[in-house]
């Protein structure tokens, strides 16, 4: 390390499997160790456990630290080169499913690297975390019934909605066969042995056969901003959700990234399609570029993150 110290000598809640990821991450971009450094004095010691939870799962996964590493930083790298694009060209390189499912979605090696990543950033990146916490904040922990989750991906929030909420069943519908055999493995290794049932499709969503059925909890992180009609996806949650049921979307404005074909250019605009779909705001989470308002992010066409709980007008 440059100064001859670890780069995760800020604080002491870090195990040793955390301080080897960072300073893993750090030998190679070493520009990096600010934003790194403050991230991790951000986290709680609770969040600190479960990320070396996740790290020690991935090891005995025979992933190894390195690998971890390299899946950070392909995200790392990935959404530095899409900004640039995006700033010199004022919209997303790619617009249509078909540009980028064959490279992302049934790439097995690269949505591995991708989903391992983004699992690490909802930890490490602290607009991931806020939506994480948000998630976690708002979602309902007494209710029963069925849990839908569209787009689970990595699994991390899958599993921590088996986790915290008392829902009985829990459906997971995934476009993309490596993030299903993802969830399930995180599944398996964190909920052998327990009561709870999940059933996991790996389907379009838009495709699953679901319309007989209605959810208690509706949950789709990261996926409108992955597809080309987001009303599409919208207005079929409006169709399977019940009056009261728990509805949690996340996505993002003015945020590059090589899967990212809808651009959303403002917070209105996602605010407008929910009303159209025939949704009401009940909370949200608007987490600005990091450093920057809101103001200034809107300015500068800078990346802002949102979250909501949306129920049925
Ligand atoms: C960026 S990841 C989000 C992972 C996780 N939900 C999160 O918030 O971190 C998007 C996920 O949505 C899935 N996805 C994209 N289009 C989909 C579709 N039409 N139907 C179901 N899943 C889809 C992708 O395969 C991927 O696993």
């Amino acid at each position: 390390m440059q100064d001859g110290k670890s780069a995760t000598t800020v604080t002491d809640k870090l195990s040793e499997n955390i301080r080897q990821f960072a300073d893993m991450v750090l030998k190679e971009r070493p520009m990096h160790r600010n934003f790194l450094t403050a991230s991790l004095e951000c986290i709680t010691s609770e969040e600190a456990q479960h990320l070396d939870d996740y790290i020690s799962f991935c090891l005995l996964r025979k992933l190894t630290i390195k690998y971890l590493s390299t899946c950070y930083s392909t995200i790392v790298e990935d959404t530095m080169r899409e900004q640039i694009y995006f700033q010199k060209h004022h919209h997303y390189r790619y617009s249509s499913f078909a540009e980028v499912s064959g490279h992302v979605y049934f790439n097995d090696e690269y949505m591995s690297h991708y989903m391992y990543g983004l699992a690490l950033t909802s930890f490490l990146w602290p607009n991931h975390l806020a939506l994480f916490r948000f998630f976690k904040s708002t979602l309902p922990k007494n209710m029963s019934g069925k849990y839908l989750e569209i787009g689970p991906g990595h699994g991390y929030f899958f599993m921590t909605a088996m986790a915290l909420s008392s829902y009985q069943r829990f459906l997971g519908v995934d476009i993309s066969d490596t993030s299903i055999a993802m969830t399930k493995d995180l599944l398996d290794h964190f909920w052998k042995d327990k009561q709870k049932k999940f059933e996991l499709q790996c389907l379009d969503f838009l495709a699953a056969d679901l319309l007989s059925e209605k959810f208690d909890a509706i949950v789709m992180g990261e996926v409108l901003e992955h597809v080309e009609h987001p009303e599409l996806f919208l207005q079929k949650i409006y169709r399977i959700a019940k009056k009261d049921t728990h509805i949690f979307v996340t996505t993002c404005i003015n945020a590059p990234a090589i899967d990212h074909i809808y651009l959303f250019k403002n917070q209105e605009q996602i605010e407008c399609l929910f009303k159209d779909c025939g949704f009401r705001i009940k909370k949200e989470l608007i987490r600005p570029y990091e450093g920057k308002t809101l103001q200034e992010s809107q300015q500068q066409s800078l990346a802002v993150n949102v979250a909501y709980v949306l129920e049925k007008q």
